[in-house]
């Protein structure tokens, strides 16, 4: 399906410690975290239209940054949830690919594997299965062992159908229910059972120092 894509970059990337905002870290490859996290929607045709989100302070700064007349840069908020939120309201598309400005490995391989999920599907997301033992723990005791096989790492993009996330987005804030992902919301209060694809662990996020090592 053709859709519009939101990529998050009004955060203020605080655990990589580096003095400014991660989205604009040089990689070893030479473009920026944001530009890498760009590209794959960048050279699809079908992504009609990329809503940025950017630190009110920076929303200039991001402009600069890479030139397309699909491109909108929106002022984020607060949180990451707020961020989705505004930019949501920007979103002109029927359906709409949500993905974090700090994940610039995304492959075409795995954006066209979800394209073609979304062509049946109200929600899904790229997910990769855990190879480490989870273990559940409470004031420093396990309290439990999930069964790792049913475990996955959520990524993104995360896919929806745009007035299915935007009506969860607005439940979720009339509840006062903050998430740490998209799906999360379409699991609480959008009804529907969110598709998984399988994706690479490449896919990563930067998030740490050792992050910006790699
Ligand atoms: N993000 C956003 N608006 C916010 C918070 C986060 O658009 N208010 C974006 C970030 O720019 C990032 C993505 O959401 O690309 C994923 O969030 P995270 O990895 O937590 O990034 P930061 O919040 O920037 O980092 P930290 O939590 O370490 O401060
Ligand atoms: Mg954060």
């Amino acid at each position: 399906p053709n859709y519009s894509a939101i990529v998050l970059a009004a955060g203020q990337g605080t655990r990589t410690g580096l003095a400014y905002n991660k989205v604009f870290y040089r990689l070893p490859e030479g473009c920026t975290v944001l530009e890498g996290a760009l590209r794959p929607f960048l050279m699809d045709a079908a992504c009609r239209q990329i809503v940025v989100t950017a630190h009110p302070g920076e929303m200039e700064e991001v402009q600069a940054l890479v030139q397309d007349s699909r491109i909108r840069v929106v002022a984020g908020g607060d949180t990451r949830q707020d961020s989705v939120r505004q930019a949501l309201e920007a979103v002109t598309e029927p359906v709409v690919f949500i993905h974090d400005g700090a994940r610039p490995y995304l492959q075409a391989r795995e954006l066209e594997k979800l394209k073609d999920v979304m062509t049946r599907e109200k929600a899904a997301l790229l997910a990769v299965p855990v190879t480490d033992t989870i273990k559940e723990v409470h004031e420093g005791r396990i309290t439990g062992t999930p069964d790792r096989r049913f475990l996955y790492a959520a990524q993104t993009p995360q896919a929806f159908d745009t007035e299915l996330i935007r009506s969860c987005h607005e439940a979720a804030r009339e509840q006062g229910a903050s998430v740490t992902d998209d799906c999360m919301l379409a699991e609480q209060f959008g009804g529907v059972q969110v598709a998984v694809v399988e994706s690479d662990p490449g896919n990563r996020k930067i998030t740490t120092p050792a992050d910006l090592e790699q």
